[in-house]
């Protein structure tokens, strides 16, 4: 799957050619990447692991000739925000994925407080930062802007086994959604972007062992279709199917149906 080349002329001419992605280094964010960098836009890319960044950026200039300016760093540390903030300053960014993010699943009266605070900061914390700072900097020069914020599908009820989590997610998708409307006559756009389950790095990192999922190639281009159109997305045909079978059902049931998916997820952290 490919951005179409309508797609690519109408978010070039509404929010010109700068994509800042944050979490660019694998899964969705990495997808997105390649995506806006084989249509011609040029990026600013985030990620913890430099190198690999680096690498990324080098790969995209030599595959599309694309113009991809890494900016590595910890985004659940104030300090790193604000050099992202700083070092993107000077260019005419359009459009702002706030990707970075990560998920902690299993037994909350065993979860690692450390942890779960730091997951607070990147996915929450370093999500409003952004958002107002790059509202502000789009507003100041009177730029026709996009930010998308990766919302879940768990974002939409608690969910046991996952509580932190998808607490997470429910703070970005109500930010989003509230955003999407406070902001349009600013001209910014504001997309909540939220997938079922995907194959990347997410899963181990969040301990859960999903079953089916879907691959990032499989998300990336139906988020890029929707900016500028709706404030939400359900990318790709497992999450909606996973939505709509849990449409017709009350908030307190699903959160028992997911709750249960979710201990199935993460039954073999029982064996540790
Ligand atoms: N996969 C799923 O099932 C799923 C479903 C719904 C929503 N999401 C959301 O989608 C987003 C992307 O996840 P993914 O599935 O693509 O997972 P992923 O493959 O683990 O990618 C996460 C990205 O975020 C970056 N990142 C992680 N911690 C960071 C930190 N402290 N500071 C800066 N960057 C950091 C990672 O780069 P480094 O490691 O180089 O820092 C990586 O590029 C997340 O917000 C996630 O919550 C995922």
């Amino acid at each position: 799957m490919q951005i179409s080349a309508k797609t690519t002329e109408r978010l070039q001419r509404q929010y010109g050619d700068w994509v800042l992605i944050t979490g660019a280094t694998s899964g969705i964010g990495r997808e997105l990447a390649l995506q806006f960098g084989r249509a011609g836009f040029k990026l600013i890319l985030t990620g913890r692991r430099a190198p690999l960044l680096q690498e990324f950026c080098t790969q995209l200039f030599d595959e599309y000739q694309t113009e991809a300016i890494p900016i590595p760093g910890d985004l659940s540390n104030a300090a790193d925000v604000q050099a992202l903030i700083r070092e993107s300053a000077h260019l005419p960014i359009g459009i702002v994925v706030l990707n970075a993010g990560y998920g902690t699943s299993g037994n909350f009266l065993k979860a690692d407080i450390a942890r779960e605070t730091n997951m607070l900061d990147l996915n929450c914390k370093a999500v409003l930062q952004l958002t107002h700072h790059f509202a502000n900097q789009m507003k100041a020069v009177n730029q026709k802007g996009a930010i998308v914020l990766m919302s879940s599908i768990v974002a939409f009820q608690g969910v046991p086994h996952a509580a932190h989590y998808a607490a997470t997610k429910a703070y970005v998708q109500s930010l989003g959604e509230a955003l999407a409307l406070e902001l349009k006559p600013a001209g910014i756009d504001v997309l909540c972007a939220a997938p079922g389950p995907v194959e990347s790095g997410f899963g181990q990192r969040a301990g859960m062992q999903m079953g089916s999922a879907l691959k990032p190639e499989q998300v990336g281009v139906p988020i890029i279709n929707a900016i500028g159109r709706r404030s939400k997305v359900l990318p790709g045909l497992l999450t909606k199917f996973l939505a709509f079978n849990l449409s017709t059902v009350p908030r307190w049931a699903k959160i028992r149906i997911i709750g249960k998916v979710m201990a199935g997820f993460t039954k073999h952290q029982a064996k540790r």
